[in-house]
């Protein structure tokens, strides 16, 4: 409609040939603007060209007239263009517990493509392999010695490529991870920086004198604990490393570092990956000051996260990889962004921003610091991700995610312990599913997989969970409390093998597996699930299902209803003048539903696998259609 507007008043200007060219070419640029965008615009001209009063307050009145019954036009008409990664699915494989295919007990490469039938049966168009690449596995991969080689535990370079061929006959993309902030400090690159000040390596990481007292440079806490600094006896200086001390920063700041990370995602285009996940992405730039920070807790020390995330001057740096990696491509990606908030969202994706999507970190549990980290109600969840929805409708495309490799399992995390556990898991899969852009699903979680249960700190694996137990009996925690926050977070809850069926190690390995597999796995496994028609995992398959052929899913609005309710969450999605509405109570209380939406709304889909009722009952996910 807008733009039949447009071109009417084209054709008014090429009959009467008095309008200036400057008003042209802008009329010109609305055809794209959205209704109320070109209201705004025309009225603005209303006020400022009196000659074209009569003209275009024709117009505009014909644009608030038909604009708004129009609009569902123009999203059509965005739809044509679409790109297939807002449509389709994401799934996260954490590689060494996915599938092991050779009975060392670590899940590998052959074990993910023996299972891309499975991928495919969910629709997923694209797996994000957490780092397969060469590492010395202290941080299970984040910790990479090689880019070009891939880590023997999981395979070899053929198995990579046939990974990629047979992925790509499953209409599947591979999303490689991109450890860029930092690699292992047993990399070549660090092995020679580290030898003296002068080798041609030597300002490829962050080198700082020892304060004259021989003490670090500042007062950072790494993420994993302890100071960021470490001390290296060949060259008496530090280095700094925003996660653990085998993970040294690099050093953004030397062009040559840069091109050789250029040259690494390059790489892997070539060999055909479609997508990327930027890895820790907000802490490459650092501030021109390394001052110290006030201490935020017993040891004296201030999260580094504090001091360093999204330093000034981070985007150019990231506008350089764009321009050298990703343009012209035909890749996807999204970053790991801890700590940007949805207003800024416009700088970092869109179309003036770095990336298409961002993991924003507002809505979920959990945080840098366990014995401190206050757990969200639903409203400030709710109100976390409604924010991103919003300004994602300006500005890029929202990645839609619960879980992934370093959080704790959902059902586990959002619902008080009394909750349902196949209820709440639905809950989470019906906001994953319905919210409005690409769902991004961890392994396991469209079982319902839940945390761990062990009860000893011995038992944790990952090192984070052993270093936040020492910082929280070094606060004054006893023993038992400082477990408790390990369980609650910790990220071995995430990372116990995927659960295929109820024989030998839940079918993830013939052998002793790496990390045990959790004991629910005879009543939670595909399986299992498979034949069962009110499990979490046939829920995952209707919802993905409906969702595969629904344009009000896939690209409709979202509008946000019973906005200031504590605890559902309730939206609407429309397209084409046809709406869904998702209703998904986070708790025990139960509401009704007004009789007049009860007597229009069609009831498509309920938790509880029953008829329609005009309730939304304890832990319930609900989908309508008018
Ligand atoms: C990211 C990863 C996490 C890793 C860290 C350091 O947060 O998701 O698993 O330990 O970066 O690379
Ligand atoms: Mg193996």
């Amino acid at each position: 409609m807008c733009r039949h507007i447009c071109l009417h008043i084209q054709n008014r200007r090429r009959i009467k040939g008095f309008l200036d060219k400057s008003i042209f070419r802008l009329i010109e640029k609305v055809h794209n603007i959205v209704d109320h965008k070109l209201v705004n615009f025309l009225v603005h001209y209303v006020v400022n060209q009196k000659m074209l009063k009569k003209i275009i307050s024709c117009a505009v009145v014909s644009c608030v007239f038909f604009g708004c019954a129009q609009k569902e036009e123009v999203s059509m008409q965005k739809s044509q263009k679409l790109e297939d990664w807002k449509k389709t699915i994401c799934y996260e494989i954490y590689p060494s517990s996915f599938q092991d295919s050779d009975g060392d007990g670590v899940g590998d490469l052959k074990g993910i493509t023996q299972r891309l039938d499975y991928l495919e049966s969910l629709n997923v168009g694209c797996i994000w392999l957490t780092p397969v690449y060469a590492s010395p596995m202290r941080d299970n991969g984040y910790d990479v010695s090689d880019f070009y080689q891939i880590n023997p535990l999981y395979g070899t370079m053929a198995d990579m490529d046939e990974l990629l061929q047979q992925a790509k006959k499953h209409h599947i993309q591979v999303m490689m991870d991109l450890v860029f902030n930092h690699v292992s400090n047993e990399s070549a690159w660090f092995l020679e920086s580290k030898k003296n000040r002068t080798n041609p390596k030597s300002d490829w990481f962050i080198w700082k004198d020892p304060k004259p007292d021989g003490s670090a440079p500042n007062n950072w806490r790494g993420i994993f604990g302890g100071s960021a600094w470490t001390f290296s006896e060949e060259r008496r200086q530090y280095y700094l490393h925003t996660f653990a001390d085998f993970q040294p920063d690099l050093n953004w700041e030397n062009p040559e570092v840069r091109q050789a990370l250029y040259d690494i995602a390059n790489f892997w285009i070539q060999k055909g990956v479609g997508a990327f996940r930027m890895d820790a992405i907000v802490y490459i730039k650092k501030p021109t000051d390394f001052r110290n920070g006030a201490p935020d807790a017993a040891d004296g020390l201030t999260l580094i996260h504090t001091m360093t995330a999204n330093s000034a001057g981070i985007l150019d740096f990231l506008h350089e990889m764009k321009r050298e990696v990703f343009d012209g491509k035909n890749v996807f990606t999204v970053a790991e962004a801890n700590g940007i908030l949805p207003e800024d969202l416009k700088f970092w994706v869109g179309d003036s921003g770095v990336f298409d999507m961002l993991f924003e970190f507002e809505h979920l549990q959990g945080s840098d610091i366990w014995f401190s980290t206050k757990t969200r109600s639903t409203k400030e969840i709710k109100q976390a991700i409604f924010k991103s929805e919003k300004e994602t409708a300006k500005n890029g495309w929202y990645p839609v995610f619960f879980e992934n490799h370093d959080k704790p399992r959902s059902v586990n995390a959002y619902f008080p312990e009394t909750a349902d556990k196949t209820l709440a898991a639905k809950a989470i899969l019906t906001l994953l599913f319905t919210l409005r852009g690409t769902p991004f699903l961890y392994q396991g979680e469209e079982l319902g997989m839940e945390n761990v249960t062990w009860n000893s700190i011995d038992c944790f694996k990952e090192l984070n969970s052993k270093s936040q137990y020492a910082m929280a009996l070094k606060e004054g925690f006893l023993p038992q409390e400082a477990l408790r926050f390990v369980q609650k977070y910790s990220r071995d809850n995430a990372r116990t093998p995927m659960q295929w069926n109820a024989e030998k190690n839940a079918g993830f390995s013939s052998g002793k597996s790496w990390i045990p597999v959790h004991e629910n796995y005879k009543q939670i496994n595909v399986a299992t699930e498979n034949v069962n028609e009110n499990s979490v995992l046939a829920w995952t398959k209707k919802l993905l299902d409906f969702r595969k052929n629904s344009e009000i899913l896939l690209q409709g609005n979202w509008e946000p209803i019973l906005e200031n309710d504590e605890n559902i969450f309730a939206y609407k999605r429309t397209f084409g003048g046809k709406s869904i509405f998702v209703f998904v109570n986070f708790s025990e209380k139960e509401i009704a539903l007004e009789e007049n939406f009860m007597q229009k709304a069609k009831q498509i889909f309920s938790s509880y696998g029953d008829e329609k009722k005009n309730a939304i009952r304890p832990f319930e996910s609900k989908i309508f259609a008018d």
